[in-house]
């Protein structure tokens, strides 16, 4: 760890930048299972914002883990590790002043309160993707649950890794009962009843 560090404070608060874009920051950190809709909700709501106007960054697992967390598996260690970064990276761009919407499975629950704990009170949005193993089994749409199920594939979450689904999240969406759509619009009535989206158009 380095030492003789000093914290700068910058120039323009994070809320002046943000203001400039007519929106107020925030993370909205969808959870759930391989498969669950989280990657296809997260970029139906990116999609939705950005048409509304707003400067949004969706970061998604299987992407991240092409580059900045690419030196890390399916340990419970590397997971760890592997939710501190998008973490401390979903702040950096929630500093700048983005709507940042994030999708990892991110199954254990202490590290998700870690995020959660970066972020002011009211800007960590826990969207719980709660659509049920056997359903996000059936989809399987890489294949993975057939391999984990066939022992190919170790440390799957919801076979032989555990998934801890959060106790009190701000939103839970059922893609087996829900369309996308409608996950979208809850999602936006979430958003514009808490006033993060202040742009009037
Ligand atoms: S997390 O547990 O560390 O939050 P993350 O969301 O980054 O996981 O990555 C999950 C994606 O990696 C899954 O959608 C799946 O495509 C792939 N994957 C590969 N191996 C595993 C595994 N053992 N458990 C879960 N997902 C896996």
């Amino acid at each position: 760890m380095a030492t003789n560090i000093v914290w700068h404070d910058h120039k323009v608060a994070r809320s002046e930048r943000a203001a400039n874009k007519f929106q107020k920051p925030c993370l909205l950190w969808f959870t759930g299972l391989s498969g669950s809709g989280k990657s296809t909700v997260a970029n139906a709501l990116d999609v939705a914002l950005h048409q509304r106007g707003y400067h949004t960054f969706l970061l998604d697992g299987d992407n991240v883990r092409h580059g900045l967390c690419k030196d890390l598996g399916f340990c419970s260690e590397d997971r760890v590790e592997n939710i501190r970064r998008i973490g401390e990276v979903s702040k950096l761009f929630a500093d700048a002043g983005l709507i940042v919407i994030s999708a990892f499975i991110s199954p254990f629950a202490s590290d998700r309160e870690l995020v959660r704990e970066l972020f002011p009170s009211g800007e960590f949005i826990e969207v719980f993707i709660e659509t049920p193993l056997a359903t996000c089994e059936a989809r399987d749409p890489k294949g993975l649950y057939q391999k984990a199920r066939a022992g190919h594939l170790r440390d799957f979450t919801g076979i032989d890794s555990p998934y801890e689904a959060p106790a009190n999240p701000e939103l839970r969406l059922d893609t087996s009962v829900l369309s996308v759509d409608e996950c979208v619009h809850r999602l936006i009535d979430y958003l514009t009843e808490r006033a993060l989206l202040t742009r009037s158009n």
